[in-house]
C-alpha cells in the first residue's frame, strides 16, 4: 500500500502569513480528521526557499502534521555559484522532500534531462527525498506520442537510480502534463491513469516500482481530486494553483 503524497507548489507566490495561515488551517481541525489524513497522506508544502527554515521551527513548535518541500536545488553542492541552493542547505533549513524538473524549470530556465538527474541525485545525496517531474507537451498528446515523450524524460532519471544503487531509496515521479499545468484543464482520470501505469511499467525495468509513489499535477482542485485519485496508480498530487488557498488545500489533503 502506497501512501499518499499531497504536495502543494506555491512557485513564487505566498509569504509569511501564508505560512502561518496553513499551520492554522490545519491546526483548526479536529484531532480525528488530522489524524486520519496524517494516516493516509505526506502533506507538503514547498514554499520559496527562504521561507523553509521559519515555516519548520512553525511547524516543529505547534507539532503540526505539515511537511515541508524545496521547489527546485542546485545542480552543484558548494562553490562559487551565486543565488544557488544546495540540497544540503534545503535539508538543513527543513526540507524532507525535493521537486526536481518542474516543467517551468525546464522550459523556463532550459533545464536538460542531465540537469534534472544530478538535481535528484543531489537531492538523494542529502537525504531529502526527490519528486521528479515529467510531462509531456500538447503537440506530443496530440501526436499519440506522449508515452514515447514521457519515456524519453524516464530513461535518463531510472538509469542514474539503477546504476547509483538508489532503487531501494524512497522517491516520488510526478506526472505533470505540460498542456494541463496552470492551464484549469486537468488530464482526465483515464488520461492520467493510463500514463501512471505506464510510467510504473517503465520504471519497473529499473526498481521494484510496486511501491514508487506516482502523482499527478496538472490543475488539481478539490472538485476533480477524488476521481483522480480513486485511481489504481495516482498516489496523489502535486498542486500549483489550489495550493496558495489554506481551505482548498485542506479539503485535497483531506480527499
Ligand atoms: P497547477 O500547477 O495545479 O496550478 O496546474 C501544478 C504544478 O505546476 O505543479
Amino acid at each position: 500500500m502506497r501512501k499518499r503524497l499531497i504536495a502543494g507548489n506555491w512557485k513564487l507566490n505566498g509569504n509569511w502569513a501564508l505560512c502561518e495561515q496553513f499551520v492554522d488551517a490545519f491546526a483548526s481541525l479536529p484531532a480525528a480528521s488530522l489524524e486520519a489524513i496524517k494516516q493516509q497522506a505526506d502533506v507538503v508544502i514547498c514554499p520559496t526557499a527562504v521561507y523553509l527554515s521559519r515555516f519548520d521551527a512553525l511547524i516543529q513548535s505547534t507539532s503540526s502534521i505539515l511537511q515541508l518541500g524545496a521547489q527546485d536545488v542546485s545542480t552543484e553542492s558548494q562553490g562559487a555559484y551565486t543565488g544557488e541552493i544546495a540540497a544540503s542547505m534545503l535539508a538543513e533549513s527543513g526540507a524532507g522532500f525535493g521537486i526536481a524538473g518542474h516543467s517551468e524549470r525546464r522550459h523556463r530556465f532550459a533545464e536538460t534531462d542531465q540537469q534534472v538527474v544530478q538535481k535528484m541525485q543531489n537531492l538523494f545525496a542529502a537525504n531529502v527525498l526527490p519528486i521528479v517531474c515529467v510531462g509531456e507537451p500538447i503537440e506530443q498528446r496530440e501526436a499519440g506520442s506522449a508515452e514515447s515523450f514521457i519515456e524519453a524524460q524516464l530513461l535518463p532519471i531510472a538509469t542514474a537510480v539503477a546504476e547509483h544503487g538508489l532503487a531501494e531509496r524512497p522517491m516520488a515521479i510526478a506526472y505533470e502534463p505540460i498542456w494541463a499545468v496552470g492551464t484549469g484543464k486537468s488530464a482526465t482520470p483515464e488520461q492520467a491513469q493510463s500514463m501512471h501505469a505506464f510510467i510504473r511499467s517503465v520504471m519497473a525495468r529499473f526498481m521494484d516500482a510496486d511501491s514508487l509513489r506516482i502523482i499527478y499535477g496538472g490543475s488539481v482542485t478539490p472538485e476533480n481530486a477524488t476521481a483522480l485519485m480513486a485511481m489504481a496508480d495516482i498516489d496523489g498530487a502535486l498542486i500549483g494553483g489550489a495550493s496558495l488557498d489554506p481551505e482548498q488545500f485542506v479539503a485535497l489533503a483531506s480527499v
